[in-house]
């Protein structure tokens, strides 16, 4: 099992073809109030989502990622040691970036360490048998997929609650898209050429949320 490599600096045009499966970020918008600390905050998805009225942060290790998002304040930090101060904010975030680490249960006890008592943790990812109709044998493991995401969220929090999701979203439209996708998700290149178009992919993946106690 190992990470993910972030490219988001040296080769920002794999990144173009990723989307969102689950739209995580609309789902759980309501549900912050703020203080939000968005970890792997990218190019402020998140943000976007949130009311003018809810105050936010994002935090992110990627000068490329940061520059493309429009949402201030950011800062530029690992997820491994986070800048901020114990108990700080109400909500704290690691939304599809925690495949990236080699060490999530550091990441994490850091996001558990500055949120408030009683604030709610939220993380999500795939699942190693998303997109079947691509990938029938499955993906190889990372450090953080939906087979073992409760269970590394349990070792920060007692609280855990997981929803999973296991069904298509959105069609790839075009072939254009579908050799995007490919190549954001390490598909070999040939498959992308294979399926009738639009291809409907079953998504396959996570939502864990944790409550501080
Ligand atoms: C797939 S993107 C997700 C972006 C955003 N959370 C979203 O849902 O749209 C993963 C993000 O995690 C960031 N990232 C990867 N490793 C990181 C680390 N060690 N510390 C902070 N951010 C990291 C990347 O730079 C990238 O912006």
């Amino acid at each position: 099992m190992s990470a993910l490599p972030p490219d988001y600096d040296s080769e920002p045009c794999r990144w173009q073809g990723w989307r969102s499966s689950r739209d995580v970020h609309d789902l759980i918008a309501p549900e912050l109030h703020g203080p939000v600390l968005d970890i792997g905050c990218g190019e402020g998805r998140l943000a976007s989502s949130l009311g003018d009225d809810v105050s936010w942060v994002g935090v992110d290790s990627s000068p490329n990622q940061l520059a493309a998002n429009p949402h201030r304040p950011v800062v530029l930090a690992d997820m491994g040691a986070l800048p901020f101060h114990d108990n700080t904010f109400a909500e704290v975030t690691h939304l599809w970036c925690l495949y990236h680490v080699t060490e999530p249960r550091r990441a994490v006890a850091e996001a558990a360490r500055v949120l408030r008592p009683g604030g709610t943790y939220y993380a999500c990812t795939s699942s190693r048998r998303n997109d079947p109709e691509l990938m029938p044998e499955g993906y190889p493991a990372t450090t953080f997929d939906a087979e073992d995401a409760a269970e590394i969220v349990g070792t920060a929090f007692a609280d855990v609650s997981v929803e999973h999701w296991n069904r298509a979203f959105f069609p790839i439209e075009t072939r254009e898209e579908l050799r995007a996708y490919c190549r954001h998700h390490y598909v070999p290149a040939d498959r992308a050429e294979r399926p009738d178009l639009p291809l409907w992919l079953t998504k396959r993946g996570c939502l864990v949320r944790a409550v501080k106690g």
